[in-house]
């Protein structure tokens, strides 16, 4: 093994088979299940989207009520997860609020297990465990954004679908169409995205036979770094530090002397530009216009031809969800928690599909520290 054959961040390298999703950069596209994506995100609801990554096809009408039937009793947040939360301190950062409230729930789902043999479980009780955080994690996320602003608990209610019933649990008013179907349409976006740094994240750790929880407390963890899920968030602060469109020449021109990563551009896969970009940036204007601030479309547009023109740097999805998301109310340390409660979808199916495989990740390296030598005085035994 030698340092040429070293392939730094794996790029370009094809890991392992999936059936779930397609990336394809050439012809700038994403397939879930063989559906394009743009396709879903406009006629879809986010639960019937779960149930295709999950088992294969869009849900027949009575595979979807009996799926909303099992989800919406597991809707409302269990005592415990709100206990976990409290204890939080009200700075910690949300992500990390989500991963206790995650963990907290995965303890208690493994309880009993006679060993780690059995933490991993059946495929049924896997699809299940799948089923409960999709339905679950609106309630955590909605209530860390409300605790944080000093207000209380929303019940979940059962005549919302999942887009309205997260905007229901998150503010107390029912959404409306508008808003209630651009938050559906982000969901679909963020749902899946093949080996991503946190879906690969989740692989790993289930193809140890760890149980789903624990693979899933790890891919929160790689997605809140800001190179990944975090640049939704990060987007908006550097909104926030531009100001309006007057400021995007003068910041981009510090922001790039100082050798900065702008958030919301680039992608390791997408070169030509992120496929989820237009449909989320339709999403976006939709919401413009419904809360008559051009001002936002205006800094949106101004910054992406400012540095699309000076780096060939493309937006990707965070680029247009950080403002969507912000003219929804969310609070910016929520953005990213969203798109866990969105990319669990896609986590959960990858994990189920590296149980099936059931096939150890574990890569070799090169090794480039100090040749072979000894402690001083040691004598081998004879
Ligand atoms: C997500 O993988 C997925 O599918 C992820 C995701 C999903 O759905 O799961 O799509 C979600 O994570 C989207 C990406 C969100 N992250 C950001 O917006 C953070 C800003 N982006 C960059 O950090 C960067 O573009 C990455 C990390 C996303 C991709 O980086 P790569 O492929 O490793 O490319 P690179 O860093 O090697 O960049 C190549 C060149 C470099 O210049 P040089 O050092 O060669 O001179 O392009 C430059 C980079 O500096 N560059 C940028 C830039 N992105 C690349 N320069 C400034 N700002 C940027 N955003």
């Amino acid at each position: 093994m030698t340092e040429q054959d070293v392939r730094k961040g794996l790029v370009g390298v094809v890991a392992d088979v999936t059936a779930i999703s397609k990336v394809n950069p050439e012809t700038n596209s994403l397939l879930y299940r063989g559906y394009p994506v743009q396709e879903l995100a406009a006629t879809q609801p986010v639960d019937a989207v779960a149930h295709l990554l999950w088992h294969g096809e869009l849900p027949t009408d009575e595979q979807l009520a009996e799926q909303r039937r099992r989800a919406r009793l597991q809707r409302a947040l269990p005592p415990e997860l709100r206990e976990a939360i409290d204890r939080m301190p009200l700075d910690a950062h949300p992500m990390d609020e989500v991963r206790t409230a995650v963990s907290v729930l995965g303890a208690l789902d493994t309880a009993g297990a006679a060993s780690v043999l059995d933490a991993v479980g059946t495929p049924e009780r896997n699809r299940e465990r799948s089923l409960r955080l999709f339905a679950v994690l609106p309630a955590i996320v909605a209530y860390g954004q409300r605790r944080r602003r000093g207000l209380g608990l929303i019940e979940p209610r059962d005549d919302l679908d999942d887009a309205a019933n997260f905007l229901w649990m998150t503010f107390g008013d029912e959404p409306h169409p508008v808003v209630a179907e651009a938050f559906n349409r982000s969901l679909i976006l963020y749902a899946e995205h093949s080996f991503n740094a946190s879906t690969f994240t989740g692989r790993v750790i289930a193809s140890t036979l760890s149980d789903l929880y624990s693979a899933v407390v790890g891919a929160i963890g790689a997605l809140k770094g800001p190179l990944h899920g975090g640049a939704n968030e990060a987007v908006m602060h550097v909104f926030d530090e531009i100001g309006d469109a007057a400021g995007v020449e003068a910041w981009l021109d510090r922001a790039l002397a100082d050798k900065r990563k702008i958030m919301g551009f680039g992608h390791r896969v997408y070169k030509r530009g992120d496929s989820r970009v237009p449909t989320m940036k339709a999403a976006l204007d939709t919401l413009v216009a419904h809360y008559e601030r051009p001002d936002v479309a205006e800094l949106y547009d101004t910054l992406e031809r400012a540095f699309t023109q000076r780096k060939g740097i493309y937006p990707n999805l965070d680029y247009p969800s950080g403002p969507a998301y912000n003219l929804m109310g969310f609070d910016t340390v929520t953005f990213t928690p969203l798109f866990v409660a969105a990319r669990v979808i896609g986590w959960t199916a990858h994990i189920m599909e590296q149980y099936a495989a059931n096939a150890l990740i574990r890569p070799l390296s090169a090794y480039d520290g100090p040749d072979e030598r000894h402690v001083d005085g040691y004598v081998a035994d004879e």
